[in-house]
């Protein structure tokens, strides 16, 4: 198994792209720590999935919006499972909306759930990592739109744009403690952030048009990349993005 005794945290692992995360590690023989916000019977149903696909997990109530609620997801890795080995940041919100209807609540709830999240969750994973001494994984869940624009979401892509910086960034200042940070930029995946486009058939086809591999993916398809980067097979990655889209990006009407 590929994350035998490997400690992760998953955010945002109650649903989407983060519970197949999850779901995956955990089937790979991973401890998983995953956050929930008020409820917690969010995680509940989770940890059961996790447990019977072979691993470990464990919900822990925290805001990643919060670093002293990101310190707590770390603590409960290391009280559980005696050590972090990745940071999964994917907690993740959009609001649909351009610059000129962004409201400033908007784009603080935007900022603080996709990239101060991630910035914090990056700094406490890192300072853990450095007290071990053996490295670690700090894996950002970004977006295509941290590199493409997406007119109508505008705080979403400036927050993916941050997480890419942060990756570049972090990844140089932490290479010689053997800190891997990478993102992880999916295009359209078949989860709850997509339910309006999905539910709407003349839209489907547009955007399936517009994939030259002709279909969103299954939030499994980016789990199976999460994985691999998170396992031994992927230590040489390091200050970069590693881009699952279908293509997405690259298409062309050929005109
Ligand atoms: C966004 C989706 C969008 C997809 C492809 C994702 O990052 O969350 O709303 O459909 O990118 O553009």
């Amino acid at each position: 198994m590929l994350l035998e005794g490997k400690t992760m945290i998953v955010t945002g692992g109650n649903s989407g792209i983060g519970e197949a995360i999850v779901l995956a590690a955990a089937a790979e023989g991973a401890n998983v720590v995953i956050d929930y916000v008020v409820h917690p019977e969010e995680t509940a149903d989770v940890v059961a999935k996790a447990q019977a696909a072979g691993g470990h997990a464990v919900g822990v109530k925290a805001d990643v919006g919060e670093p002293a609620d990101l310190q707590k997801l770390v603590d409960a890795a290391v009280d559980n499972y005696g050590r972090l080995d990745v940071m999964v940041n994917n907690a993740g919100i959009e609001t649909r909306t351009s610059l000129l209807d962004t409201t400033e609540a908007d784009f603080e709830k935007v900022i603080n759930v996709n990239l101060k999240s991630a910035f914090f969750g990056a700094k406490l994973a890192a300072q853990r990592f450095i007290a071990q001494g053996d490295g670690g994984l700090i894996l950002n869940i970004s977006s295509v739109h941290e590199d493409w624009p997406m007119p109508g979401n505008i705080a979403y892509c400036v927050s993916k744009g941050g997480t890419r910086m942060l990756a570049r960034t972090a990844g140089v200042e932490l290479g010689a403690h053997n800190i891997r940070v990478v993102n992880l930029a999916p295009g359209a995946v078949a989860t709850p952030i997509n339910a309006e486009t999905m539910a709407d058939p003349a839209k489907m086809k547009e955007l399936n048009a517009s994939i030259p591999i002709g279909r969103m993916a299954q939030a499994s398809e980016i789990a199976d990349v999460a994985v691999f980067l998170s396992s031994s097979k992927a230590s040489y990655l390091t200050a970069t993005t590693v881009f699952a889209d279908g293509g997405i990006m690259q298409g062309s009407v050929g005109l």
